[in-house]
């Protein structure tokens, strides 16, 4: 069985909406940076920190690859994971869905959280946003965009994976 990719940007809702589709499916639900965080025994913001981006996407994208060698799973990747293409292929035999979600919602959800290193720049992780859209689009099988609740997210996620 094929796993459930989920990509897009920071504060889309892909690990909480990902929770809710495995628990529906009667699937296992992983999410690399959790992934990466217990096998590393360190935060992505430490990692980050301490050995800089570049490390954090050589790991990660051992993440995937470890992820992607099982079957059956739903995955909650992080949010840079999809714009590399060593990934996309990677998941190649997946099912990869795009919660595309509009930069203002993800600010509102995201807030003055500072735990991600990428989004303490408000202006540079729009810039960012925009840079990866394309990236996300054509790294994805399917483009789901923003539903009323994470539940009706993860109900509109389900419908589309089973007409496929
Ligand atoms: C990143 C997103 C984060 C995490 C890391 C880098 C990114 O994951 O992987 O901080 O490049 O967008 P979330 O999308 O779960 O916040």
């Amino acid at each position: 069985m094929n796993n459930i990719v989920l990509c897009g940007f920071m504060g889309c809702g892909k690990s909480s909406v990902g929770r809710i589709i495995a628990r529906k499916l009667s699937r296992d639900f992983i999410d690399t940076d959790s992934y990466i965080e217990s096998e590393q025994n360190m935060s992505i913001a430490q990692i980050f920190e301490q050995f800089g981006e570049a490390y954090f996407r050589d790991i990660e994208h051992r993440a995937c690859a470890t992820l992607a060698d099982k079957s059956g799973l739903v995955i909650a990747t992080g949010g840079g994971a999809l714009t590399y293409e060593r990934n996309v292929i990677t998941f190649k035999n997946d099912t990869v869905i795009f919660m595309d979600i509009p930069f203002d919602e993800i600010e509102r959800r995201i807030g003055d959280n500072n735990s991600r290193p990428l989004f303490r720049d408000k202006r540079k992780a729009r810039e960012l946003y925009e840079r990866r859209l394309p990236l996300y689009r054509s790294a994805a099988d399917l483009t789901v965009t923003a539903a009323e609740s994470k539940e009706k997210m993860a109900d509109k996620i389900i419908g589309i994976v089973r007409v496929r």
